[in-house]
């Protein structure tokens, strides 16, 4: 049987690795690429479930393709929720993961509380209609960087329950348990996959 496919909104290689990797058999999902779209779709938003929701609609409105798009924050209990949305800007508009986990590191020098979690929403339009899933996982920050996989602050981040950052335990075990693998298990349940 034909897969149903599904573009997804993100210009981010590792985002579509993790997600096509945890959905394999169950759906098809196309790169910005694959339908020739090279933008960079602005991120304007001052919520995770807005800007999830503005790339998903810069797809659908162009390209009438159904799809769907994830926005990610980390959120830090001691930084009162701080980078959350802002978690790519957050040492400057350069999005640079090392500068963000330097300047996260610094912020929580002094601080004895490093609880911290891990919020994915994925916007999804489906024959012309919005739907909304949230993935979230608990942890810590580590006191310094642990680890070579994954992407952006994985180094640091160490979930509930494990003794090894994201990066440590390499991509297998994140997509088992991440943030972005509980919001695509709540995707493909939607889907009826
Ligand atoms: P965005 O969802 O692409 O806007 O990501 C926001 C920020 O969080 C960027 O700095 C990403 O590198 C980082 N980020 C997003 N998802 C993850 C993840 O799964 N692990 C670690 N960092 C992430």
């Amino acid at each position: 049987m034909l897969k149903k496919k599904f573009v997804f909104a993100t210009n981010n290689a590792h985002k579509l690795d993790e997600v096509r990797a945890i959905l394999r058999d169950k759906v098809e999902i196309l790169s910005m690429k694959d339908i020739d779209c090279r933008d960079d779709i602005p991120e304007t938003a001052d919520t995770l479930e807005g800007n999830a929701l503005l790339k998903a609609r810069y797809i659908y409105e162009r390209y009438h393709m159904d799809c769907f798009a994830d926005d990610t924050g980390l959120e830090v209990e001691a930084l009162n929720g701080a980078p959350g949305v802002y978690s790519a800007r957050y040492a400057g508009n350069t999005h640079n993961s090392e500068a963000n986990m330097r300047k996260l590191l610094q912020e929580l020098e002094s601080k004895e509380n490093r609880t911290a979690r891990f919020r994915t929403v994925f916007a999804l339009i489906i024959n012309g209609k919005e739907h909304m899933f949230e993935g979230i996982v608990n942890g810590r920050i580590a006191t310094e960087k642990h680890g070579i996989a994954g992407f952006g602050y994985d180094p640091l981040f160490i979930p509930d329950g494990f003794t090894q950052t994201f990066a440590e335990m390499g991509n297998e075990q994140k997509n088992r348990i991440s943030h972005r693998a509980l919001a695509t298990e709540k995707l493909c349940r939607f889907l009826g996959k």
